[in-house]
């Protein structure tokens, strides 16, 4: 009999312990970058973000509670881009057949107006729209996350846990993470006034702990009255204050008003998938359908993973796609953007017809199509679950640590999204990116975007999860990353690890990472192109279903990037 009940207790004990949701460990983690799951997978920025999503897939939630979850997590163990005070976009391909896109992107606050990074000299002074206060959009974070809420199982409460946990007492950071804050302490220095946790007088080394008890306070108050616990009481007034001091333009209406919107996702079909992306404010979804549907009809797989001819062939239809951005797209709530003909198949095969294989194509004789009007920082998540739900988060401050400034009290640093406006026509932002009218700066409205969090469906049921930071380059990282596994074949992680390449109109150039081959280098070179090598291109995360249906989620080698599933 007491065999019996010893051997009861144990059977019990590792059913339950096969229930226990994995355990955080703020000191003692590790960076997985390719976990290959049954039930449910999250892969992520920082390693403690992905178990933060992978703890809630074990509590019962489902992919959208992960989301969250990695979510709020990032914000807390990866500040250079994990954010309250920036914004983002969530797409989602839900269990019951729906695709869903929440727009959470920062707004122009109330009082700012087209010219105000214009100084007297008519100059556009980006130094204003890049660093400190005036840089800052009103934030949509806190927003995004309780419009995602609906589609959640989980409370809120349980969701923040594990955020709050990893401020309040406290996580290890990574040899990355010090390198970014050492870079970063004396524009810290310069555009803060109160107290944080980032600035220190000695420099951060591997295996610090980062306490952060003013974001701590800050999340309880999310956690205790919801969204107004972030635009409205104590936070939106130490928000205010911090405006104040630093005489930036965010006001207690714009915090109060801000609302995240549900948008139609864009889907289209690349063969037989089936592609749901972001749409407008966004530019990356209608890009990458322009760029998709100007490869289709090519062989690219015959042609070869980075074969000169399929390099060719994408560098192209990333010179036009990127014009066409500059000269059309804008927050569709404020101007008119032609996306029906953008993305006509008739529209994208004109655009190719001056595709000439032998020579390099030119920005100055390839600007935008011709429409008739009838009338390095940003993050990803991506989550499958065991109930057929894929979510795909891209969230940003725009660049690292935003606009340097840090909410006195409060914890958290504020974005500097103004800069993706286009403060000038023809003047490049951050990215070298140039826009005109479209995406002029105008009270309320929402700067372009090329943040890109895409699912690829097969027969209806999620396929590929994917998505990246990078700025200008997230839509071309994204474009190949898809083209590397539908097209070229590549294992999930070496579609992720890939060396990429990147034009992107102007500047007349295609980017390619350090390690790129040289050979492909060297032929599209004598056709004409002018080669540039830097740094990382994109930190893709890729979820993707294998033939045995199992989740294969790939980290990007390029980052701290982790997967973790179960
Ligand atoms: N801040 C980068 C983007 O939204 O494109």
């Amino acid at each position: 009999m007491r065999t019996i009940s010893v051997l009861l207790a144990l059977i019990l004990a590792s059913t339950a312990y096969a229930q226990q949701p994995t355990q955080i460990n703020a000191y003692r983690y590790q960076v997985k970058k390719s976990v290959t799951a049954s039930h449910g997978a999250v892969v992520s920025a920082h390693p403690l973000a992905s178990q933060a999503g992978l703890q809630m897939l074990q509590q019962g939630g489902n992919a959208v509670d992960a989301a969250i979850a990695t979510q709020l997590a990032l914000a807390v163990v990866y500040p250079a881009a994990g954010n309250l005070g920036g914004g983002g976009f969530l797409v989602a391909h839900l269990k019951n057949g729906k695709d869903l896109a929440i727009d959470y992107r920062e707004k122009a606050p109330a009082a700012a107006s087209r010219d105000m990074y214009i100084d007297a000299s008519g100059n556009a002074n980006t130094k204003l729209s890049q660093d400190g206060h005036l840089a800052s959009g009103v934030p949509g974070t806190v927003a995004g996350i309780f419009a995602s809420l609906p589609y959640a199982k989980l409370t809120i409460q349980q969701l923040i846990a594990p955020a709050i946990m990893l401020a309040e007492k406290g996580f290890a950071i990574t040899e990355k993470e010090a390198a970014g804050l050492n870079a970063t302490q004396e524009l810290f220095s310069k555009l803060n006034t109160q107290p944080n946790a980032f600035v220190r007088k000695k420099p951060w080394k591997t295996g610090d702990t980062l306490l952060q008890k003013d974001l701590a306070a800050t999340l309880k108050r999310i956690s205790t009255n919801g969204r107004a616990g972030f635009y409205e009481g104590e936070t939106a007034a130490l928000i205010i204050a911090e405006m104040k001091r630093g005489k930036g333009l965010i006001t207690a209406a714009d915090l109060k008003t801000y609302e995240a919107k549900e948008r139609p996702a864009v889907s289209f079909y690349y063969k037989k998938y089936r592609i749901v992306t972001m749409p407008l404010p966004s530019s990356g979804g209608i890009a990458l359908q322009q760029m998709m549907g100007m490869v289709e009809k090519y062989p690219l797989a015959a042609w070869g993973f980075h074969s000169v001819n399929a390099m060719q062939l994408m560098i192209e239809a990333e010179r036009r796609a990127y014009a066409d951005r500059a000269q059309y797209l804008g927050d569709p709530d404020f101007v008119k953007v032609p996306v029906k003909q953008l993305t006509s198949p008739e529209y994208l095969h004109t655009r190719m017809e001056d595709y000439d294989p032998h020579r390099a194509g030119s920005s100055k004789q390839t600007g935008a199509g011709t429409v008739y009007y009838e009338s390095d920082e940003t993050t990803h998540l991506s989550v499958m679950d065991s109930e057929g739900n894929a979510v795909s988060v891209t969230t940003t401050l725009n660049g690292g640590y935003g606009s340097k400034v840090v909410v006195g009290g409060a914890g958290f640093f504020l974005n500097n999204e103004m800069d993706d406006f286009s403060v000038k026509p023809g003047v490049p932002n951050m990215y070298g990116l140039v826009g005109t009218e479209a995406n002029a700066v105008a009270p309320g409205k929402r700067m372009l975007s090329s943040m890109t969090p895409t699912i690829v469906l097969k027969k209806e049921k999620p396929y590929i999860v994917a998505g990246t930071p990078g700025g200008s380059t997230i839509i071309t990282s994204v474009f190949q990353t898809l083209l590397n596994i539908i097209e070229f074949n590549l294992p999930t992680q070496q579609a992720v690890d890939a060396p990429k390449f990147h034009h992107q109109w102007l500047p007349d150039q295609v980017d390619v990472e350090e390690d790129f081959d040289e050979m492909p280098l060297q032929y599209l070179k004598e056709k004409g192109y002018k080669i540039v090598r830097r740094g990382a291109i994109g930190r893709t995360e890729v979820i993707k279903v294998n033939s045995k249906g199992q989740l294969e989620a790939a980290g990007d080698k390029r980052g701290d990037d982790s997967a973790a599933g179960y």
